[in-house]
């Protein structure tokens, strides 16, 4: 079986060197015109959908803010709940289909445009933080990871879903987040990261052949 594995040698993650300082920007243009689509990649590729809803058991506390929300599909299937529901993007044709799906189901949920790097939030703010499938198109995650450490309270919890090498390095998730990078993501590792921010944290592996992870992370 040995020779389904990937080397660990070619475990390589995103240069950040050679990431264009406008990045961005241009993804957001990417963004502009997948934005109306959104919803309908998703009725295609439904796994996707279940994907992301594994963050929902894990949700804790009152106070929840999700990063990146896209068209605003997860934010439907949990918010309903009593919770006091944030959200930031960065797109603002994003903003606008979330927005417009939040009022069409009767949620109150307040949503802002805005970077990852730099919240609009006070210290010690949120008790959840959710972040699916946005982590690996931000051009700094170290950037991005503070932010999320220092908006959190002390005991909140980060739930980040996103692509990652397969802990057995299995060759199919191997070639599936190479897929990813080469679509002009960043691969990031995410492991380092928690650790560096020190978050205590489960790294699950939900689909994609190991590439899809669930990381449930607890501020310490
Ligand atoms: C692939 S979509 C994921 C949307 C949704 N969370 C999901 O799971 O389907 C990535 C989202 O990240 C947003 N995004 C990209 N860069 C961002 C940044 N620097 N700050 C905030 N949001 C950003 C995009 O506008 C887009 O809505």
């Amino acid at each position: 079986m040995s020779i389904l594995k990937v080397d660990p040698q070619k475990i390589e993650y995103t240069d950040t060197s050679q990431i264009d300082p406008d990045y961005t920007n241009k993804m957001n243009k990417e963004y502009n015109w997948m934005a109306k689509g959104y919803d309908a990649f998703m009725i295609v590729f439904p796994l996707w959908k279940r994907w992301i809803k594994k963050v929902i058991p894990y949700i804790e506390g009152k106070k929840v803010l999700e990063v990146s929300f896209g068209s605003g599909y997860l934010m439907t299937q949990y918010a309903a709940n009593d919770f006091d529901v944030y959200g930031i993007d960065y797109n603002e044709k994003m903003l606008e289909i979330a927005s417009t799906k939040m009022l069409s189901n009767e949620i109150s949920a307040k949503l802002s445009l805005a970077n990852v790097e730099f919240l609009p939030f006070p210290n010690n703010k949120f008790n959840t933080i959710i972040n699916t499938m946005a982590f690996t198109g931000y051009p700094n995650g170290d950037k991005a990871m503070a932010e999320f450490k220092r908006v959190l309270k002390e005991d909140g919890i980060l739930l980040l879903v996103d692509f990652d090498y397969p802990e057995n390095r299995n060759l199919l998730g191997y070639w599936i987040v190479k897929l990813w990078e080469k679509l002009g993501d960043i691969i990031k590792d995410i492991n380092s990261l928690l650790s560096k921010y020190e978050f205590n944290y489960q790294d699950i592996s939900i689909g994609g052949f190991g590439s899809v992870h669930l990381f449930i992370a607890k501020n310490k």
